[in-house]
């Protein structure tokens, strides 16, 4: 969350889903906060505030973390990617497209930030296996899917993707 008024601030940079940003962040503001408050990008969820969940979930310079516990102070000069980023061309991803097409999205409270990670492991790893999935996705939790259609969909959009 945003700092409360008079806490120290500090001026941040950031590029975010490819368009650069300048904002004052404060001491205590995390990146979550600075993304859902400031930017008006609430694709990253909110949910335990304290990195075990993954719904907040994006990348950084093209790796996962829970923004929900990192200053936005640490980032500065970063590339962030958030879900809202992933089909910035208007199509969706080969990851979202499969996440459609094996009815992996229930609730979709969990959606954004398991297709952060998974899109980082496509990038990573061109043919992932099952145990390379289910590692990946380690950190976060899914009460609604019990994971197996997750689990195809990345499977089937990293066969859609080769070469
Ligand atoms: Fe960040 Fe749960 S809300 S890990
Ligand atoms: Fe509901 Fe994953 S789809 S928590």
């Amino acid at each position: 969350m945003p700092g409360a008024a008079g806490e120290q601030s500090v001026s941040i940079r950031l590029i975010v889903n490819d368009r650069r940003h300048q904002l004052e962040a404060s001491a205590g503001e995390t990146l979550l906060g600075t993304l859902r408050e400031r930017l008006a990008l609430t694709g990253p969820k909110e949910a335990c505030g304290e990195g075990e969940c993954g719904a907040c979930t994006v990348l950084v310079d093209g790796a996962p973390v829970a923004s929900c516990i990192l200053a936005t102070g640490s980032v500065n000069g970063r590339a962030i990617l958030t879900v809202e980023g992933l089909a910035g061309t208007g199509e969706l991803t080969a990851l979202q497209q499969a996440f459609v097409n094996h009815a992996a999205v229930q609730c979709g409270y969990c959606t954004p930030g398991v297709l952060m990670v998974l899109t980082a492991l496509l990038d990573d790893v061109a043919d992932p296996s099952e145990a390379d999935i289910r590692r990946a996705l380690a950190g976060n939790i899914c009460r609604c899917t019990g994971y197996q259609q997750i689990i195809e969909a990345a499977l089937d959009a990293a066969a859609s993707v080769k070469p």
